[in-house]
């Protein structure tokens, strides 16, 4: 059964399903498909099926124009007849798009990489694992490869997946492969991209990782392949914890710096020369996206069901999100200075997605400085190139159409996201008072 799978994956005949087709999935089937492979995307939401299906991308990093080229890519091995009728076609068969699970019998490896949020206390809310898991439960044959992607604490794979896919009556490890690899993708950067990050393998079994590896090394150019499946999830995590307690310390010094009359920045860039021992991180105004903000937290609630309070995470995500408070504090300190209350002043907000150069809202700090502002009766404004809308706490903001005419009028502008578009000498000119939580002025 391994040798079959094997002999597929290199002849580049296995047919590859990926589940949740979001900032994670649709790059890594587009991956896969450019490689030849022939490849399923099922989501539940219709409407990115559909969109996929005219060859458009919603996805910043993955152009339309790479999706129309899978068009042209040679015809493939999802024969009309092993792709139900309601699956349209947007390449001659090198990627499809779906809503229907029963796809998956025609499948070879099924590739999972559905959301991880947090519920309102904060807790894993592992719902997607758990309905795509239960999908896949109903299709899952032998010889299939699936293979967990989306962040979540260690035991998941073996604890949660495993039993729901036993219930098939197939047996891990004899009758399918099931391992976790967690993705590392880096929306928005131009050298680092789906083939060119290592990735982390870790199996159920031997064999269920030496599958994956297989199955990973046709698309990625290193694989690092760890001992099972809570490995694989934990490294993760500690590369997410890391960079989030490392930004709360640069934060935090810059609390400390603030307060001691000493530049913050100036401090970081001469510590950065050391040329061993120190990692630059930088200050701003919080944390956002999919993964530091929260799947720290997935790690300290797994180890407080083992009643051990994980610490660093704790004070890291404490200090983290604290700073558009920090920040909102300065807007005021500013506007004071200049005679002016907050209370009725217009305040405009450069940038709101979560860091440069991208459209992605997620749990970007953005979102609790306009909520702050607000509650305190600034009247808010913001202006992003790559968002235009953004909706938040039931209201929708639209970004202002004219810069110049929003500086200008602006009692206040607020530096939030660097994005490299901005003419930053210009901002400065134009701006009456500004506040730039990144240092670009
Ligand atoms: N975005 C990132 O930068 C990033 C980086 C590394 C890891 N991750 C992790 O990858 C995972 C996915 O993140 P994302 O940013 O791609 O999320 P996303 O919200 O962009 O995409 C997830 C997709 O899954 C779909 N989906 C939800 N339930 C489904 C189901 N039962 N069956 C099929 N499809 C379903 C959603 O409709 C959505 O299109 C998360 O665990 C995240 O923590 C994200």
């Amino acid at each position: 059964m391994k040798e079959q799978l094997l002999t597929k994956i290199e002849g580049h005949s296995a047919v590859i399903a990926v589940i949740g087709l979001g900032y994670v999935g649709l790059p890594l089937a587009v991956a896969f498909a450019e490689r030849g492979f022939p490849v399923v995307g099922i989501d539940v939401d219709a409407t990115k099926v559909a969109a996929l299906n005219r060859g458009e991308s919603y996805v910043q990093d993955i152009p339309s124009e790479r999706l129309a080229r899978l068009h042209v890519a040679r015809p493939h091995v999802v024969a009309s007849d092993a792709v139900p009728t309601n699956v349209q076609r947007v390449n001659l068969g090198t990627f499809t798009a779906t809503t229907d699970y029963s796809v998956l019998a025609q499948c070879d490896a099924a590739i999972i990489c559905v959301p991880t949020p947090l519920n309102k206390t904060r807790d894993p809310d592992v719902r997607y694992i758990i309905s795509s898991g239960e999908s896949l439960a109903q299709h899952i044959h032998r010889g299939m490869l699936v293979v967990l992607e989306s962040t979540t604490y260690p035991g998941t794979t073996e604890e949660l997946l495993r039993p729901m896919l036993q219930q098939s009556g197939l047996r891990v490890g004899e009758d399918f492969f099931l391992a976790f690899s967690p993705e590392r993708i880096n929306p928005g950067d131009p050298i680092y991209v789906v083939e060119n990050t290592p990735k982390v393998v870790g199996g159920e079994t031997a064999a269920c990782r030496d599958v994956a590896v297989a199955l990973y090394a046709q698309i990625i150019q290193r694989i690092v392949p760890v001992s099972s499946t809570p490995t694989a999830e934990m490294v993760k995590l500690l590369e997410n914890t890391f960079r989030a307690v490392n930004i709360a310390l640069v934060n935090e010094t810059a609390i400390m710096c603030d307060k001691l009359g000493i530049d913050v920045w100036e401090v970081v860039e001469a510590a950065a020369t050391k040329p061993y021992g120190f990692m630059k991180f930088t200050p701003g105004p919080g944390v956002g996206g999919h993964c530091i903000p929260l799947d720290p937290y997935y790690l300290s609630w797994k180890l407080k069901t083992l009643n051990y309070n994980a610490r660093f995470i704790q004070l890291a995500g404490e200090i983290n999100s604290d700073m558009p408070r920090y920040w909102v504090n300065k807007v005021i300190d500013a506007l004071n200075e200049a005679g002016k209350p907050l209370k009725g002043s217009r305040v405009l907000v450069l940038g709101v997605a979560y860091k440069k150069d991208i459209d992605d809202v997620r749990e970007s700090p953005a979102l609790d400085i306009i909520e702050l502002l607000q509650a305190k009766g600034a009247d808010v404004r913001y202006h992003d190139p790559h968002v235009a809308t953004l909706s938040h706490n039931n209201h929708t903001h639209v970004s202002e159409p004219d810069l110049d005419a929003a500086l200008a009028s602006a009692d206040c502008v607020m530096v939030v996201t660097d994005h490299s578009s901005y003419d930053w000498p210009s901002v400065r000119q134009q701006a009456r008072l500004v506040v730039d939580t990144r240092h670009v002025l």
